[in-house]
């Protein structure tokens, strides 16, 4: 049988979606990258904002004709919108045959096989704080980077987030099972490896702590890179931006979620750090390794955001010069505390304030990348360039993506470039 797999969301989705692939192949299913082939549709949905989800939404719609061609054809729903909506999900729309939670997919190739033309609407959105798919080893995408779930769900509780109520506590994987899976996507061509999780400072298996599962990423030498994604700033230690200095394989990139330069707001927000405090972890981080890209995540329009306060996030964002910002508007999520906040920002103030950030951090990306010329970058190449047959593009150690001219037989090596233009974010160089 036939599955079409389309994921949305967080890297832990797209990871997710990697496990469902391998969940089913071991139980003899086909995951096939051509909808019109598929006998069975799976959406892997995101809720943390309600623009996600009413993009899968329209989309599940979208494909519902293919039924009135294909009468056996199922469609499920996986991931945070379907544990957050569960049986809902059918009301929404009848078409929906299926819907599995987060810590459900291991039950999915028995679901798919009872499903029948006669089959009513099957729902099991259990969440099991113990379910880690030991053993199961995903079935990894990409040629040349691989994600790697160290961890799954969240105890932070941010008072705007539903994803600690979508994919349930924290849990951490034996660190036993991550380096022999480091090890073997190694072995596999994969040299550079983002380890994920949703607060990976936080991991924690059997004493061994996010630091020393690090040092022993470093140790393995059948990979080049490292990174991971989501540090949180209040977790974020001392031994651990030591062992990032120290350590010759993690990339000098970190992802260090700001969400806001206001402490009030981040009191409101439960963030459990203040301005200052995230203003001195920058400060380390650049000590520590001065070439490091720090990127950051901020939204606009928290409930009870004032102008002054909304200032304070924008000055931060300006005082700090992150590489990149992922700015998002607030978005109520019901269940959630900050949903319950009364003052909740008009929907335009929202937008406006979202406008000044994004146009601020347009400016800021820029001048960081002309920063780059004249720097000698080592890249990771893996493809063609987009635009021309006679240049490579691949990425540097702080993630930027880079081009120049060369031929195929570079890909999957690496090479030393240096820099002599930025067009927009793409760095232009030569080989040295
Ligand atoms: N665990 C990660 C974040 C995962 S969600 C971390 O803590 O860094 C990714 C980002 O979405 C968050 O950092 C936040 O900026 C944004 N986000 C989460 N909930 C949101 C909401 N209700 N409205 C707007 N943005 C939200
Ligand atoms: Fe959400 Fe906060 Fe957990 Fe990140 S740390 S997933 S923002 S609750
Ligand atoms: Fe979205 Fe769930 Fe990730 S809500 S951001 S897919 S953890």
């Amino acid at each position: 049988m036939n599955v079409y797999i389309e994921t949305y969301g967080c890297q832990m989705n797209v990871a997710d979606s990697e496990l469902v692939s391998s969940i089913l192949k071991e139980n003899k299913f086909t995951i096939v990258k051509d909808i019109e082939l598929a006998d069975v549709i799976l959406f892997n949905t995101c809720s943390v904002r309600q623009h996600a989800e009413d993009r899968v939404l329209g989309r599940i719609t979208n494909e519902m004709n293919r039924k009135k061609f294909k009468k056996n054809l199922k469609i499920g729903v996986l991931g945070c919108m379907a544990q957050r909506l569960g049986n809902n999900l059918s009301n929404i729309n009848s078409n929906i045959d299926f819907v599995l939670g987060v810590d459900q997919y291991a039950r999915l190739p028995q679901i798919i096989a009872e499903l029948d033309e006669q089959s009513d609407f099957v729902c099991n959105t259990t969440l099991n704080d113990e379910e880690i798919y030991k053993d199961i080893y995903p079935i990894h995408k990409g040629k040349y980077n691989a994600f790697v779930t160290i961890m799954r769900g969240c105890n932070n509780f941010c008072s705007y987030c539903i994803v600690p109520y979508t994919r349930g506590r924290e849990r951490s994987r034996p660190i036993k099972d991550i380096i022999n899976e480091i090890t073997n996507i190694g072995k596999k061509g994969f040299k550079d490896i983002t380890l994920l999780g949703q607060n990976v400072n936080s991991y924690n298996y059997k004493n061994v702590n996010f630091a020393e599962l690090l040092r022993q990423a470093n140790q393995i030498n059948t990979i080049e890179r490292i990174r991971f994604v989501t540090s949180h700033p209040k977790d974020l230690s001392d031994e651990v931006i030591k062992v990032m200095s120290t350590s010759d394989k993690i990339c000098e990139h970190l992802h260090l979620a700001m969400q806001s330069g206001d402490d009030e707001i981040l009191k409101k927000m439960n963030r459990g750090y203040t301005a200052q405090h995230f203003l001195d972890i920058i400060n380390k981080l650049r000590q520590a390794m001065p070439d490091i890209a720090i990127t950051t995540d901020v939204i606009a329009g928290f409930p009870g955001e004032t102008e002054e306060q909304f200032q304070r996030t924008y000055d931060l964002m300006k005082e700090i010069q992150f590489d990149y910002a992922f700015t998002f508007k607030y978005s109520s999520r019901s269940g959630t505390k900050a949903a319950d906040f009364e003052d909740q920002v008009p929907e335009d103030i929202r937008l406006a304030r979202l406008q000044k950030l994004i146009e601020l951090q347009q400016e800021i990306t820029t001048a960081k990348y002309k920063q780059q010329i004249g720097k000698i970058k080592e890249i990771y190449v893996e493809q063609v360039s987009k635009k021309s047959d006679l240049e490579m593009s691949g990425k540097s150690r702080d993630f930027k993506i880079t081009v120049f001219p060369g031929s195929k037989n570079l890909i999957s090596k690496f090479v030393k470039v240096k820099i002599i233009d930025a067009v927009g974010w793409t760095l232009k160089g030569k080989i040295v």
